[in-house]
């Protein structure tokens, strides 16, 4: 057998082939300016629209005490996993307090939302069972079904009638079986890229009338959507996981999955990311709880938050921007092919802003966009510049 002789020959061709798509990736170093949307850049002080902390939560002075104090009293690192040493009571309480928050039996914490979901779907079903997965849904939803080992089919964006014909298919076809094989339906209910909200009562009334187990990533509504930032899943009992995460609108890091007691005991047992990792550090767990009193606390103003997101929006419209489907935080500038997107970031770049294009496979080919997101921090005089510059990259583009 021959060696060959570059060992890195085919990393080195695969980066090669994604820069001349215009398509290679790179890790920056910004610096954040507390309490504000800015951050600094090589220099440059930008004003950010890419930032998933939606509600300025991550420098928030008592969200900032509280991993201080937390800290002090219970290290930074849990130095085992819950299993072993390293369930303290700070977890146990949060989990308490998110069960409650959710409206849900129980729930239990995950050192990240990938982490839970490329754990959680695996643990759900397995060998012999069947799980279908929103079309857009995000990664870490895909590769934990891909690892699942089950059979894995996707179903057309918040369609619901085709989620019901693969799960009614799938009853057909295992009609012999002794045993009724699993299913697990799993989507998002803000999806990440578009901003747009699944059909979740005729997703829940779907999964009832076959049975199947229903897992809901509500990362991107949680703290922010419902009466007491709930999300947009908690209303909903039929949803039997739901999962949320910390990075985004509650400013720290992790996630959790909400549902019955079973259901978290089941996780306790035969999840291997909730098994076979170092539980998540005490310090940024008291800062999650301090994250989750502030979020239910009302001090945040989540339902002006909203309004001034629907003004977003339709300041946006009134400028000739298509921000459908999305309502929400999450607001996509469509603009096709992956050099336009780049070329537009660049531009609003150039212009002291910052609002990275997000290309394939991110999201489907041909719908490179700017995905925008919008914070509480964000004034409507950030958001007068941000729509300035689109309509000065438009004109130059048309010129
Ligand atoms: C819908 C969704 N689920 C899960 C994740 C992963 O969460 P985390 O960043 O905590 O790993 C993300 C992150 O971008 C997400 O958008």
């Amino acid at each position: 057998m021959t060696l060959p002789a570059d060992r890195f020959a085919r990393l080195r061709a695969g980066l090669e082939a994604r820069d001349a798509a215009a398509r290679l990736r790179r890790v920056e170093a910004y610096v954040p300016e507390p309490g504000t949307p800015y951050v600094l850049h090589e220099g440059r002080r930008l004003l950010s629209f890419c930032s998933n902390d939606y509600l300025g939560l991550a420098t928030d002075p008592e969200v900032v005490a509280a991993v201080a104090r937390s800290a002090v009293s219970h290290g930074v690192g849990a130095g085992a996993s819950r299993l072993v040493v390293g369930s303290f009571d700070l977890h146990a309480t949060l989990e308490a307090e998110l069960a409650d928050f959710t409206r849900r039996e129980s729930a239990l914490l995950f050192v990240s939302g990938f982490q839970a979901n490329t754990s959680v779907i695996p643990a759900l079903v397995d060998q012999g069972g069947l799980v279908l997965y929103d079309e857009l849904a995000h990664a870490s939803i895909r590769r934990g079904c891909w690892l699942s080992r089950a059979e894995t089919r996707p179903f057309r964006h918040n369609d619901v009638g085709h989620l019901d014909a693969q799960l009614q298919d799938w009853a057909e076809r295992s009609a012999n079986l002794a045993e009724a094989a699993p299913t697990l339906v799993v989507t998002e209910s803000l999806f990440s890229m578009d901003g747009d909200r699944a059909p979740l009562d005729r997703i829940c009334q779907v999964a009832e009338r076959h049975g199947a187990l229903l897992l809901v990533d509500d990362a991107h509504a949680v703290g922010v959507y419902g009466s007491q930032g709930e999300g947009l899943a908690a209303g909903h009992a039929r949803v039997d996981a739901l999962l949320g995460t910390f990075g985004k609108a509650f400013g720290t890091s992790g996630a959790f999955v909400a549902g019955s007691e079973v259901l978290r005991e089941h996780l306790v047992n035969f999840c291997a990311g909730a098994i076979y990792s170092t539980a998540p550090s005490p310090a940024v767990v008291g800062a999650t709880a301090a994250a989750l009193t502030a979020i239910r606390s009302g001090r945040l103003d989540q339902e002006g938050f909203l309004s001034f997101v629907s003004s977003a929006h339709a300041r946006l419209r009134a400028a000739g921007f298509d921000t459908a489907p999305s309502d929400s935080h999450i607001v996509p500038i469509r603009l096709g092919e992956d050099r336009d997107a780049l070329a537009c970031e660049s531009y609003l770049r150039s212009r002291g802003i910052l609002a990275v294009a997000i290309r394939a496979p991110t999201v489907p080919e041909g719908t490179a966009r700017l995905r925008v997101s919008l914070s509480r921090l964000h004034t409507p005089e950030h958001l007068d510049q941000l729509v300035e510059a689109l309509v000065e990259y438009r004109g130059r583009e048309a010129a």
